[in-house]
């Protein structure tokens, strides 16, 4: 059966105090929630290492927001998959919006990047979704479609068990307006059949896919009832322990 996840994507939030406090939260919290509900937090680079040691003796495991195109070397600024482990890492997010929108991600660049990461031992969180403009023009199955197969075609069904996916409707993401469930379900149904088209039924069935996109306490009861939603992306409630762990006991 495949594993159902919530994850807390901290994004440029929380100072090392407040990161800090918001771990130690987290933790202590993070007991009401089932063990079948894997939970993971994912604050700046920065606090890593201090946030990891704050969920020692937890079940909350630590992923990064992204990681280096390259192992090690001359990239000013850059942090590797192999320092991201090191650190306590069990995963990292890869090909979020807001890093396709301000940085420029592309999908050739997250080949390598998600790549660099499964061989430091990672699990990656790949994340896919539609803008506004594509969705009004009714192409959100084709651009969530051609991420989807951009990146991981270039992958095996071996690789597959250490990958998860993540929707999030770009129009979606911190503006208040969530998906409803009946347009999340759809595209997630339609995730699972392109996993299933290259990989088998099998791999399609495990694979856990996550919704993202203003998934608060009051929604995501409802979209987690969707046969093919295995958890969420959190942004915003995320950075309110009791919000977070509200969202992950609404399996
Ligand atoms: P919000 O929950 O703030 O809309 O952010 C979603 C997100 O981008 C998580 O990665």
């Amino acid at each position: 059966m495949r594993k159902k996840i919530v994850a807390g994507n901290w994004k440029m939030n929380t100072t090392l105090p407040e990161a800090k406090e918001l771990a130690i939260a987290v933790a202590e919290k993070s007991a009401q929630v089932p063990a079948s509900v894997g939970l993971i937090v994912a604050p700046p680079f920065v606090n890593l290492n201090c946030v990891g040691h704050k969920l020692e003796g937890s079940r909350v495991e630590l992923s990064a927001q992204n990681c280096a195109d390259h192992t090690s070397g001359a990239y000013t600024g850059e942090v590797s998959a192999d320092m991201i482990k090191a650190v306590g890492c069990k995963w990292t997010i890869l090909g979020h919006s807001e890093r396709r929108q301000y940085y420029g991600e592309t999908d050739e660049k997250l080949v390598v990047k998600t790549r660099l990461a499964l061989e430091a031992g990672l699990g990656v969180i790949l994340c896919v979704g539609e803008n506004l403009d594509e969705r009004e023009a009714g192409k959100h199955f084709d651009v969530v479609t051609g991420q989807t197969k951009a990146v991981l075609y270039n992958f095996t069904a071996e690789d597959m068990k250490n990958i998860v996916i993540a929707y999030e409707p770009v129009w979606a993401i911190g503006t208040g307006k969530t998906a409803t469930a009946e347009q999340a379900e759809e595209i997630h149904a339609c995730i699972r059949r392109v996993i299933a088209d290259k990989f088998g039924a099998a791999v399609a069935d495990d694979m856990t896919i996550l919704y993202g996109g203003s998934c608060k306490p009051s929604n995501a009861k409802e979209l987690f009832a969707q046969p093919d939603i295995d958890g969420g992306l959190i942004g915003g409630a995320a950075l309110k322990a009791d919000d977070f762990i509200q969202i992950a006991l609404s399996f």
